[in-house]
């Protein structure tokens, strides 16, 4: 038997007597899994006051799921090219086996050629393009079992160009009432508005929107037609100091007045040829304000591209990456034209739509990045409950981890299901990591685990003419009826941001609402939803800008006209636990720096200090002057950075004057939005510098940088002969390891001590470590630096011993040699193949 055999057999030999899992070969306990010491501590400090009796989640309305016209029609819509259209979504929603299927045809610009009213200012309509007028279209439409959605400006304007040179037109505030109330009367379900004549016009765009949605009320109440909302102002960030948004963009208000709201410039557009997936990562990261998209209203990162030419891979990290954020789903390619088989396997992928459609509609977080691979992870309605994306924007494959740590998962086995495949590929503890995500793309998952637990608050104190009501369903009897406001005070979070879920009551027949206030910060109006006739108890759940430590948090009546629900407590529960912002250790524009050519410090609200540097490039330079390093080494410097352009901007970095890198640094999706790049240079014992600079070209903004772990010089094999085995730990061979071995049976009672680790300079190191876990669940082994206490680490399995994963760990080393120390006292930990 060889060596790789006998390791199968003691697993296999321990299944046989019926030992649990986490107890064979790799001994790892439940407590030692996943690398989670600090949810672990955070969590036993809440535990102590968890309680949460089981409420049912309340179901809020779901992303709208549709098309749109304007990708693939641009203005030549017509009664006959909207029908092909619609003949083409219900055909393919055909192929959609289960669940929510596609709802909307959206007419988008250019339906409306005459641009002129009759005397009465009602639309004159050409005959020939829509022959039974508007109304007709919509008939149509709604006779293939669809919704019809139409669009108009919000100010005198429209964007788009008619063939004849001139511009479309829109509406504006003397017409508002009279447009949306023609658009219910003639049956439309939805409409998206524009904005490019309210900003010609000096529109502020709260103002206009919010006439907008008075006009669509008043539709519904004379009609009872209700309209969808779909706010489209590109986020512009209200700039009129007089107007209540200054300096915010419409997630901060379109809750409670829209479905959706447009956080980004388009995706496409005419003459935009093959769509680029620039765009796709633009838009993404431009649409991240997950504290504003809740029960029932949603941040739009524009209608979708896929099946238009990008390739199979991106189109799945589009459309995949827009079900996690919960975008609206809103197809742009074209239907009446025959559409490839892959296309449509991901467009009518059910456990992909059912993602996006999750009945909780919070938005998808950001949970890791390293480089260009982000780890993307969604709350989904039931317990334990988490979608993933596993993103690698790399031009190269590579496995990724991700972690239940990260999702606010306990450690312990969690079902792994493959989404785009749909196929389920088990149960992992601790964390699951791919081995192939492919170059630009995307593997998509579904996990069921265990939520670490909740805690939850009764109200603190009430004003306003809020008062207590006898409430036999909620915790404590009592809920807090007649808002005014609830104040929930000591609300512990143990990181910044988190998911609150709120118990209400609402046994009416009609959506209530409430604001949200979280420290005194912008409140956001949420949406109740009935929660039964028979006045029980349901949950909402929203993310909310906690702070670490202590919080207030606030639910109050929207204004004394606008009906809300009874509420009855709060609980702080599990998520997905957000990246939190870059922080600078030297920001761009301290005084110590030097600006030259035409660099300058500006505003920036979401960077670290609020400022940043600007109009870096084409001759301007920044230079960070006084980076401090403990002793020459080797260094890796976070790169806090805004890029509002469609694709990357370029600079050249240098570190103390020498021969400059290029880096690259990708669209964040707007001016404001961050990103972080990392490149790696030499600092020297003392003061140092480091420039940025562009001679050709823009390089983006500069918000600041930050040290990070430094990395070792130099690959160490396990095998090598300066090392130090004890217990039973020898030499094996391992084909695909380095140098074809590495070193087993570590662990109980063995040990390897890799010897000589040269560094030039003492810090924080992060080392990585390759190894090989054939067990189907992870192994953990005790490392340590140096001798020091050491850290409990996870590795997931590899699939097989023949193949090798790495984890990283980090820790301290001195100037000079060093130990690295790998050891299990109670299990089994895995192969070591080599450090680096
Ligand atoms: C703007 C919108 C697009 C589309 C065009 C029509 O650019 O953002 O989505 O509606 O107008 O001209």
């Amino acid at each position: 038997m060889t060596w790789l055999n006998s390791k199968r057999g003691i697993t296999a030999l321990c299944f046989s007597i019926g030992l649990s899992l986490y107890g064979c070969g790799g001994g790892a306990s439940d407590s030692d899994l996943g690398g989670a010491s600090v949810a672990k501590a955070s969590v036993a400090a809440l535990a102590s006051n968890a309680s949460s009796p089981a409420m049912p989640q309340i179901p809020v309305a779901a992303p709208p799921m549709g098309w749109s016209s304007w990708n693939s029609l641009e203005e030549n819509v017509s009664y006959n090219t909207i029908k092909a259209e619609a003949d083409g979504l219900a055909a393919l929603n055909a192929n959609i086996a289960s669940g929510p299927k596609y709802q909307y045809v959206n007419i988008d610009e250019g339906w409306w050629t005459s641009g002129q009213r009759d005397t009465n200012g009602n639309f004159i309509i050409d005959t020939t393009q829509w022959p039974g007028g508007m109304q007709a279209m919509a008939q149509y439409i709604h006779s293939k079992g669809l919704k019809a959605g139409i669009y108009i400006d919000a100010g005198p304007v429209g964007c788009g160009t008619r063939t004849n040179g001139t511009h479309f037109v829109g509406s504006d505030y003397a017409h508002y009432t009279h447009d949306f109330l023609q658009f219910a009367q003639w049956g439309y379900d939805f409409v998206k508005v524009d904005f490019c004549g309210g900003s010609n016009a000096s529109y502020d765009p709260q103002n206009a929107y919010t006439a907008v949605a008075a006009a669509v009320q008043n539709a519904y109440v004379h009609t009872g037609q209700q309209l969808a909302l779909n706010i489209c102002d590109w986020g512009t960030i209200g700039n009129n100091s007089a107007y209540p948004d200054y300096q915010q963009g419409p997630w901060a208000w379109a809750p409670g007045l829209a479905v959706s709201w447009r956080t980004t410039g388009d995706i496409y557009g005419p003459n935009s040829g093959v769509p680029n997936f620039g765009a796709v990562t633009g838009n993404l990261a431009g649409n991240y304000h997950p504290e504003a998209q809740h029960t029932g209203y949603y941040n739009d990162p524009d209608m979708m591209i896929a099946g238009m030419g990008m390739s199979a891979v991106h189109d799945q990290a589009h459309v995949s990456l827009w079900a996690l954020s919960g975008a609206p789903l809103i197809l742009g390619n074209d239907l009446a034209k025959p559409v490839s088989a892959a296309t449509i396997g991901l467009i009518t992928n059910p456990e992909v739509i059912a993602i996006d459609q999750d009945a909780l509609g919070v938005q998808g977080l950001l949970v890791g990045q390293s480089g260009a691979q982000q780890v993307w992870s969604r709350l989904l309605a039931g317990s334990g409950q988490r979608a993933v994306v596993l993103f690698n924007n790399t031009a190269a494959d590579a496995a990724m981890t991700v972690t239940w740590n990260q999702l606010g998962l306990l450690p312990s086995s969690a079902s792994v299901r493959d989404v785009l495949a749909q196929k389920d590929l088990g149960s992992y503890a601790g964390s699951y990591t791919a081995p192939v995500v492919p170059a630009g793309g995307v593997v998509m998952l579904r996990i069921g685990g265990t939520d670490t637990p909740a805690t939850s608050y009764q109200p603190s104190s009430l004003s306003g003419g809020a008062v207590y009501a006898s409430c036999a369903s909620c915790a404590g009897g009592r809920k807090v009826t007649s808002l005014g406001s609830v104040v929930f005070s000591g609300v512990a979070s143990a990181n910044a941001g988190g998911f609150v879920q709120i118990a209400y009551v609402n046994s009416g027949t009609q959506t209530l609402k409430a604001k949200l206030n979280v420290n005194g910060g912008l409140a956001t109006t949420l949406a109740f939803p009935p929660s039964g006739s028979n006045g029980n108890v349901g949950t909402i759940t929203a993310y909310a800008l906690l702070q670490a430590g202590q919080n207030t948090v606030t639910l109050s009546s929207v204004d004394s006209t606008t009906a809300a629900p009874d509420i009855s407590s709060i609980a702080t529960v599990a998520g997905p636990m957000a990246l939190q912002p870059f922080h600078a250790t030297y920001e761009a524009e301290a005084a110590n720096n030097t600006l030259s050519g035409g660099a300058v410090v500006a505003n920036c609200q979401q960077c670290s200090g609020g400022k940043d540097v600007g109009y870096i490039g084409n001759g301007g330079t920044l230079v960070f002057n006084g980076v401090a390093a403990p002793a020459t080494a080797n260094y890796t410097v976070t790169i806090g950075y805004v890029n509002g352009d469609g694709g990357p901007r370029s600079a050249q970095v240098s570190f103390n004057g020498a021969a400059p890198v290029t880096v690259s640094f990708p669209s964040t999706g707007g001016w404001s939005s961050e990103g972080t790049v990392q490149v790696a240079g030499v600092l020297q014992s003392g003061n140092n510098t480091l420039t940025i600079s562009n001679p050709s070209g823009w390089a983006p903004d500069i918000d600041g940088i930050a040290m990070t772990a430094q990395s070792l010089h130099a690959k160490y094999e396990a095998e090598a002969a300066n090392n130090t085995l004890s217990g039973g730990a020898v030499v094996a061979n391992c084909q695909p390891c380095s140098g074809s071995k590495d070193v087993g049976y570590i662990g109980n009672g063995g040990t390897l001590t890799f010897n000589g680790i040269a560094t030039s300079s003492s810090g924080s190191y992060a080392v990585t470590i390759a190894y090989a876990n054939g067990d189907p669940g992870p192994r953990s082994a005790q490392v340590s630096f140096n001798g020091a206490a050491p850290a409990s680490v996870s590795f997931p399995p590899t699939g097989g011993w023949s193949s090798v994963g790495t984890v990283q760990v980090t820790g301290v080393f001195q100037n000079g040699n060093n130990t690295l120390t790998i050891s299990n006292p109670s299990g089994w930990a895995p192969d070591i193949d080599d450090i680096q």
